[in-house]
């Protein structure tokens, strides 16, 4: 497979530059910072998908995601994907009549992020082992990418991580996650939103002075931490459905880099029959207001500080390859897409309904795509009799300050979780925002650590 700059697409360019996934991989983006896309999409044999029923989610991965590593002998991307997958859980259940869960949090930082996470540090260790080369991955996260990127990076040889974080938009746990790790893990707490960071983490890609130390990033502006998402439909679809039978997903969304994996999945794409994606936002809900207002690009607002913090993203990076994935058509997209904006206190309510109904405790921002759920069967009762998948991205022990004032107790902490809140940190250092200088000179000052 063979990868394109976004940009060169949008400006129509005839016979635009191809790249290697190997290339996507370690620079993250296209020297002018458009993104990169495959030059085609994957769609996948029936007969594969009817396969898929008994499968691992290794199995699962592998055939979905080899296509687009294909540059890669195959049995060595195999091993890779069970290296990585091999333990993963991604369990399902009937939570009410026709309404199934997918749990994505149940493995190294109890995050979904961790399923791309760990296969985009998978396939840069196995390129990375060829050249001896040296790498440093920026990231700038909201909450929870930080802890996955930095766990799936922690100790990999000739790579260091620099992760930007807000200072007051993490949680205490989230915030222990990435700071305790130390080693090769460097954080910089950003005096700014998540926007912020994720904007000096862009700078950084395309700063002369960080070159020299070969910048990648592990944000899911870098096709690799996109494209494992897309696995999840089809594991869940596996799970809940008889092909041909049409389901519906809902995914809770911020940067949109999770939902638009998984729009590659749908039928007249990657060949799986999801009839409708709801789309289910905060109060940041830019893809909301552009398929109200049919319109490519929407006024940036601010960033409204909800309950769902790591969904805090006034300005969704994956916009570009949403629109390329729908062949730059919003009518197609309208079609597929049911967004819809959750307020905190629908969040909230939704929270203590499904406990109540259910004796299940959902984290905020799973609650988010329970809640676009309900919404939506409202809406719609004639999808009352479709499967519907909501997918489930972060363990309630994250957010136990939220769960007890809302639910009024505080949710059970897995071991894991309460050793690193007792570690002490390491390795952190403050910057305010826009400031790549700084950035810089912690990059220079710690070239020779670990
Ligand atoms: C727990 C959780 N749920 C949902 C999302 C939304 O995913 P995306 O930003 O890819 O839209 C995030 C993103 O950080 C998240 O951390």
């Amino acid at each position: 497979m063979k990868y394109i700059n976004l940009n060169d697409y949008f400006l129509q360019i005839k016979k635009p530059k191809q790249y290697s996934i190997e290339e996507v991989l370690f620079t993250g983006q296209a020297p002018d910072k458009g993104l990169f896309a495959p030059e085609t999409f994957v769609h996948y044999d029936k007969t594969l998908i009817k396969y898929m029923k008994g499968e691992r989610y290794a199995d699962v991965a592998f055939r979905i995601l080899y296509p687009y590593f294909d540059d890669i002998p195959e049995k060595d991307f195999e091993a890779i994907v069970h290296k990585v997958y091999g333990k993963i859980k991604a369990p399902v259940r009937e939570l009410y009549q026709n309404i199934y869960i997918l749990e994505l949090f149940h493995n190294w930082t109890f995050a979904f992020k961790d399923f791309a996470a760990q296969l985009l540090a998978g396939v840069i260790e196995y390129f990375l082992k060829k050249t001896n080369k040296r790498i440093v991955v920026f990231v700038g996260t909201s909450g929870d990418t930080g802890p996955a990127i930095n766990e799936a990076f922690w100790k990999k040889k000739n790579i260091k991580v620099y992760c930007l974080f807000p200072k007051k938009g993490v949680t205490p746990i989230q915030r222990k996650q990435m700071t305790t790790l130390g080693e090769n893990i460097f954080n910089i707490e950003v005096d700014g939103d998540f926007h912020a960071c994720q904007e000096m983490a862009k700078a950084a890609l395309n700063d002369d002075y960080m070159k020299y130390f070969n910048p990648t990033s592990a944000n899911s502006i870098n096709w690799g931490r996109f494209i494992p998402q897309e696995v999840f439909s089809f594991w869940f679809y596996s799970k809940i459905a008889e092909y041909p039978e049409p389901v519906i997903f809902s995914i809770p969304t911020g940067n949109a880099g999770h939902i638009g994996a998984n729009f590659l999945a749908q039928k007249d794409i990657g060949g799986l029959p999801v009839a409708r994606f709801i789309a289910p936002h905060n109060l940041n809900n830019y893809m909301v207001r552009m398929l109200k207002n049919m319109k490519k690009q929407v006024a940036v607002t601010r960033t409204y500080n909800c309950l769902s913090n790591a969904m805090n993203v006034k300005q969704p990076n994956n916009i570009p390859r949403i629109l390329y994935i729908f062949d730059n058509d919003m009518d197609k997209m309208q079609k597929l897409i049911y967004p819809v904006t959750i307020s905190d206190k629908r969040t909230a309510d939704i929270m203590r309904q499904v406990y109540k109904d259910q004796n299940y405790l959902l984290d905020v921002h799973s609650a988010v795509s329970m809640a676009g759920v309900f919404d939506f069967l409202e809406r719609h009762p004639k999808y009352r009799d479709y499967k519907i998948g909501a997918f489930l991205t972060a363990e309630p022990a994250k957010f136990p300050e939220k769960i007890k004032s809302i639910m009024g107790f505080e949710p059970p902490i897995p071991e894991k979780l309460k050793k690193q809140l007792a570690a002490p940190e390491k390795n952190v250092f403050s910057l305010k925002a826009n400031d790549l200088k700084g950035l810089q000179e912690i990059v220079y000052n710690t070239r020779k650590s670990s």
